[in-house]
């Protein structure tokens, strides 16, 4: 089922989202609601989608994650950055909640994340690449944190020249 995305300036945007209980997870409702996030994501182009973007205050996301090399979408609970490079990369960014507008945002350019993954298992991530700059991007969702907050240049763009995530 697909969702419908949150915009700026919604005030549920700007709520810092919840941890996950253990014993949630496993539910059908919230596994459901993981399928739909993803659906979501798909359908509106983009490549990466955080709880309160589809009004859940919740600490969850989906990422496209091309890295592994299927296109199987990545579903984190809980994530939290354990470590992140001094070195800063600028990204080019867009976001499903903001539509029309692009920046350039300072980003690390690689994290290591700590979550759970859809079963609830402990999981891992380390990556220098785009999904690095994805999971940034959606854990600052998690904290009602948008990119425009942080971005050093905002565009207005009708056209599409990024993923939005
Ligand atoms: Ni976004």
């Amino acid at each position: 089922m697909i969702l419908p995305i949150l915009t700026e300036p919604n005030p549920l945007l700007r709520v810092r989202a919840k941890e996950m209980e253990a014993e949630q997870i496993q539910r059908p409702e919230f596994q459901k609601l993981l399928d739909d996030m993803t659906e979501t994501m798909y359908a509106a182009n983009g490549i990466g989608l955080a709880g309160p973007q589809i009004g859940q205050s919740k600490r969850i996301l989906i990422a496209e994650s091309s890295e592994s090399g299927d296109r199987k979408p990545l579903a984190l609970i809980n994530p939290m950055i354990s470590s992140k490079s001094w070195r800063k990369v600028m990204s080019e960014e867009g976001c499903l909640s903001i539509p029309g507008k692009w920046g350039v945002v300072k980003r690390h350019r690689g994290i290591t994340v700590r979550a759970l993954d859809r079963q609830g298992k402990p999981l891992t991530i380390n990556s220098d690449k785009l999904l690095a700059i994805i999971l940034q991007h959606e854990i600052d969702h998690l904290d009602g944190i948008l990119f425009i907050d942080k971005a050093v240049r905002v565009e207005e763009m009708s056209e599409r020249v990024r993923p939005r995530i």
